[in-house]
């Protein structure tokens, strides 16, 4: 395979796309030098009942923090998405549907998006749902998931969707934080021919007697599995829609009033409720689909992030339907029934832009022993990267194989809490450079500081930190402002501080790292390790435990963890199987650990603080760089977690 390090625009895209270089610089240079007058314009692009005069109000300080975008105007996110596609694109496919099994295939217009939008946020206000109330989704990838995000919207109500991965517990603590009285599931989920038991996840959650507040179950019926129906408290998704008129006003929303809740790990303490708002989303959201991925009227775009992350409000929901684009949604995996599924749906639905993950592509490249099987490619223009750092051999191959040497990669860097992308290269204007995100998205103002917040010139690498706001940037974590302001502007004092470490080359082109911060990165899903250490610790058998992330092949970062058994416990393989199993039904199946190792004692300061760079070490297995021991209270421990450690496979 080549190791070409440069991929510079051709001419045609310089020429055919929405951005050129020569643009890119005029209008970031404008939108950082002339915030104001840069916004003012762009924030025309969503439609708003009563225009905005307000453009940027925003304090970083943190001792009076405020961000404020857009803040007198009036809007509907749902109106932007739907109704006003009506008169133009009224007949365009907003949403291809296909199901898990290939033969099962829906379309919806933008006209019948509207009938089932509207229906359903009746069938949301007869259950008692009101303006800001927190409504939590549970759903598999069916137009529903879409239809239930956008009638919660419709009306004012803040969902709370969340990924269909999550075990029951997780669940509980979600609905508990939010106070829904409202959720929305299915019977089951289909994923790679297998079901998941939504329904039954739900009602394990709302066994616990921390959840007091939920009223009603709305139940999709997707597979007809079998349910326990509660009834008075569970009602079927049909029997609303059957009552359900097909008119319902758009709420009239402040700019500033919370569209949705997405709960992100940390590096402390339980998943924090990202707060995003309504207008500086809208316009971010639609303004980076637009750009990014040189998006132009009646292309077929494709993103295979389930809903239940950021990239599937973003870039599945709010972004692409606020542009009217007639958008791709799988139910599955695109790599079942075997690899060829990803090829086959692209020459199906004649895709143009496809929106992929690092893992997904790694995965594939795992199993393509004798290369990806072929397809006509001929519709595909460009395609994404989103989750984690792509490595460059990742990249190539996707460029080659999926692309056929004809699309630009654009690898976007952002978060849940940044709302849009912030890093990304825009396909006419930027030279490519396999695995670096390059450079800032308009209105972004990265920079890198040392540990002392010093901000680190030229070439460098450091700390990844914003300067100052853009319109997608969340605004508070929900229930616990505080939070927030600990979280993101106090490591470095007026700066966002992103947990992401970053390289700037001589280009000014930026690499990221990973994070710096104890989360991890699992298949693009991000993962405290305090979270599952607590989870580990709950277990009866368990005394202590520290988790670590360690280079994984396919997933980027695989979970390490290292668990001290009480004392009067045998360490067996069936208690190491049953401890990967108990994280797995606290959390869900994506934090559990793919190495258990026995610790008996875990390396400690002389204050008991466990000091992590060791492990991670071990994890990684570079154990003849450890470094210096002489601070910890025992260096001995150090000796028998080399010996013990577990083959990475
Ligand atoms: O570490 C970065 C990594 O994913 C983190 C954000 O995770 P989450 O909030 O779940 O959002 C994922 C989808 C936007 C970041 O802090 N990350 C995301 N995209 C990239 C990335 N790392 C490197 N390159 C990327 N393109």
């Amino acid at each position: 395979m080549s190791t070409q390090s440069l991929y510079p625009v051709s001419p045609e895209l310089a020429e055919n796309s929405k951005i050129n270089e020569d643009q890119y610089r005029k209008m970031y240079q404008e939108s950082v030098v002339n915030p104001e007058g840069f916004w003012r314009e762009h924030g025309q692009r969503i439609s708003w009942f009563k225009p905005f005069t307000k453009i940027k109000k925003v304090s970083f300080d943190d001792h009076n923090l405020f961000i404020n975008w857009f803040a007198d105007g009036t809007l509907n996110a749902t109106y932007n998405c739907v109704d006003r596609h009506l008169e133009a694109r009224g007949d365009k496919t907003a949403i291809i549907w296909e199901g898990d099994d290939p033969s099962e295939q829906r379309t919806l217009t933008y006209r019948q998006l509207h009938i089932e939008v509207s229906k359903f946020a009746n069938a949301l206000r007869s259950q008692g749902v009101r303006k800001g109330d927190v409504v939590t989704i549970y759903m598999p990838m069916v137009p529903e998931a879409a239809i239930a995000m956008l009638s919660c919207a419709r009306i004012g109500a803040v969902h709370s969707v969340i990924f269909g991965g999550f075990s029951p517990d997780s669940i509980a603590s979600r609905i508990n934080d939010g106070s829904s009285r409202v959720v929305i599931t299915s019977d089951e989920a289909i994923r790679g021919g297998r079901t998941i038991p939504l329904k039954a996840n739900i009602d394990l959650a709302l066994q616990s007697p921390d959840v007091k507040t939920v009223e009603k179950v709305i139940v999709l019926n997707r597979t007809g599995g079998h349910i326990d129906f509660v009834e008075g408290r569970d009602v079927w998704w049909h029997e609303l829609m059957a009552v359900s008129s097909e008119y319902c006003q758009a709420e009239e929303q402040n700019a500033e009033d919370p569209l949705f809740i997405l709960y992100t790990s940390g590096s402390t303490g339980s998943p924090k409720g990202v707060l995003h708002t309504t207008g500086g989303y809208m316009v971010y959201a639609s303004m980076t689909h637009e750009y990014v991925f040189d998006y132009r009227e009646d292309e077929v775009y494709w993103c295979t992030a389930d809903v239940g992350w950021i990239t599937g409000h973003s870039y599945m929901v709010y972004g692409p339907l606020a542009n009217g684009a007639t958008v791709l949604m799988h139910e599955g995996v695109p790599n079942w029934p075997d690899i060829s599924r990803m090829g086959e749906m692209i020459e199906r639905h004649n895709v143009n832009i496809l929106y992929t993950a690092p893992t997904l592509i790694r995965a594939l490249m795992a199993q393509a022993t004798e290369g990806y099987p072929n397809f006509d490619s001929s519709s595909l223009r460009i395609m994404g990267s989103v989750g984690e750092p792509i490595n460059p051999e990742a990249w190539r191959w996707y460029y080659q194989e999926i692309g056929k040497e004809q699309c630009p990669i654009v690898d976007t860097w952002w978060q849940t809490e940044t709302g849009g992308v912030l890093i990304s290269p825009l396909p006419g204007a930027t030279d490519l450079k396999p695995g670096s995100a390059t450079r800032p998205f308009f209105g972004v103002q990265p920079a890198l500081v040392d540990n002392m917040g010093n901000l680190i010139d030229g070439e460098g690498e450091g700390n990844l930190v914003i300067l100052d706001s853009w319109p997608g940037q969340m605004r508070s974590v929900y229930g616990d402002h505080e939070r927030f302001v600990l979280t993101y502007f106090k490591t470095f004092r007026g700066m966002y501080f992103t947990g992401d470490g970053a390289r700037r080359d001589g280009d000014g082109y930026y690499w990221i790292t990973g994070r710096v911060d104890d989360v991890i990165n699992v298949s693009g899903h991000r993962l405290g390790t305090a979270e599952i250490e607590s989870a580990l610790v709950a277990h009866p058998d368990v005394a202590e435990a520290a988790v670590v992330g360690y280079p994984h092949d396919i997933k980027g970062q695989g979970i390490y963890a290292y668990v001290t058994l009480n004392a009067d416990k045998e360490e067996s393989e069936e208690l190491r199987q049953a401890l990967r199993q108990w994280v797995r039904s606290e959390i869900g199946a994506l934090a559990s650990p793919d190495l258990v190792q026995w610790a008996p004692g875990l390396p400690k300061t002389r204050s008991g603080k466990i000091m992590r760079r060791f492990l991670r070490k071990i994890a990684a297995d570079e154990v003849s760089a450890l470094g210096d021991a002489s601070t910890l209270a025992d260096p001995t421990v150090l000796d028998g977690l080399i010996d013990q450690r577990m083959n990475r496979g």
